[in-house]
């Protein structure tokens, strides 16, 4: 059998087609006047932990709602696991059931118990009158049970959501995304608000669902040392552009975008601004 002599060239193996979201150009604007997204490119791979970094008001935020096809850009295109998001399409709608969102603000319903918030990720596997009454089968109980589990919650499935602390409420969220069976984890500031213990248990946490699920984690922070800590890549994003992109390479942060720059560079740039 002839040998098909493969010639090495380091560039092809930087060549990757297994990017789960892909934005070309993107720009997005809430008012048609001011874009509060200007030229944004990104391309995150498949089982990835991204994080994206920036001041209150640079586009972190929309950026996620883009990426969940809650919004649609001005310009520009969007691939979602090689999917256009477009609410109308049978395609994109079934997939978005396996985007696990979790907005900033949580969105936990106060008044219902701990079991029952986390049976709503479940909500799309039901058939009409099942969601109807909210009659979930005893196997998707079953499987929220083995969730909370896992994310530290057993013996707190009667609780009432207003009744947690702020720890246990993001167990819950990181629970309710995880019974959707995601892909794709979008979390927006969601370790911000905590003490730097269990800001750390909570990524800790995600971490590891990360690995046993095989999901890709993108997740917006404030803190960028915190960001470099658990993720491959953090883009830093300053009025509506990306300026940034970089991770940690054994004990150096490398700048994935310009290749140019260096530690102190990168640490002195944000630092400043975020003191503006
Ligand atoms: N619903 C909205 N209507 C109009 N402007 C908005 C809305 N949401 C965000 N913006 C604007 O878009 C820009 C980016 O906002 P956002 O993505 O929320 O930033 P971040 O999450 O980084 O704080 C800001 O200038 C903000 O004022
Ligand atoms: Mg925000």
């Amino acid at each position: 059998m002839k040998q098909i002599q493969m010639t090495k060239n380091p560039s092809f193996s930087l060549i990757s087609t297994n990017k789960i979201i892909q934005l070309n150009d993107i720009w997005t604007s809430y008012d048609s006047k001011i874009f509060a997204l200007e030229g944004i490119n990104m391309s995150i791979d498949r089982g990835a932990n991204y994080a994206i970094v920036g001041q209150s008001g640079s586009g972190k935020s929309t950026l996620l709602k883009l990426m969940n096809g809650m919004m649609i850009p001005s310009k520009g295109t969007i691939k979602i696991d090689y999917v256009t998001p477009n609410m109308n399409d049978k395609k994109f709608k079934k997939m978005m059931h396996t985007i696990g969102y979790i907005p900033q603000s949580l969105g936990l319903i106060k008044n219902i118990t701990v079991l029952d918030n986390i049976l709503i990720g479940a909500l799309p596997r039901l058939n009409k009158l099942q969601s109807l009454f909210k009659q979930f089968p005893e196997s998707e109980i079953k499987e929220a049970k083995r969730i909370m589990e896992l994310v530290g919650l057993d013996g707190k499935e009667n609780r009432k959501a207003y009744m947690l602390s702020g720890g246990e409420k993001r167990r819950v969220v990181i629970a309710r995304a995880l019974m959707q069976k995601p892909t794709i984890l979008l979390a927006d500031e969601i370790v911000s608000e905590l003490d730097h213990v269990t800001a750390h248990e909570i990524m800790d946490l995600i971490a590891d669902a990360q690995k046993r699920m095989n999901l890709t984690a993108i997740m917006v922070h404030h803190d960028i040392q915190l960001a470099l800590e658990y993720a491959n890549r953090v883009a830093v994003i300053k009025d509506g552009q990306k300026i940034l992109e970089i991770g940690v390479e054994g004990d150096s942060i490398v700048d994935f975008q310009t290749g140019d720059m260096t530690n102190e560079e990168i640490m002195e740039m944000y630092y400043d601004d975020s003191k503006k």
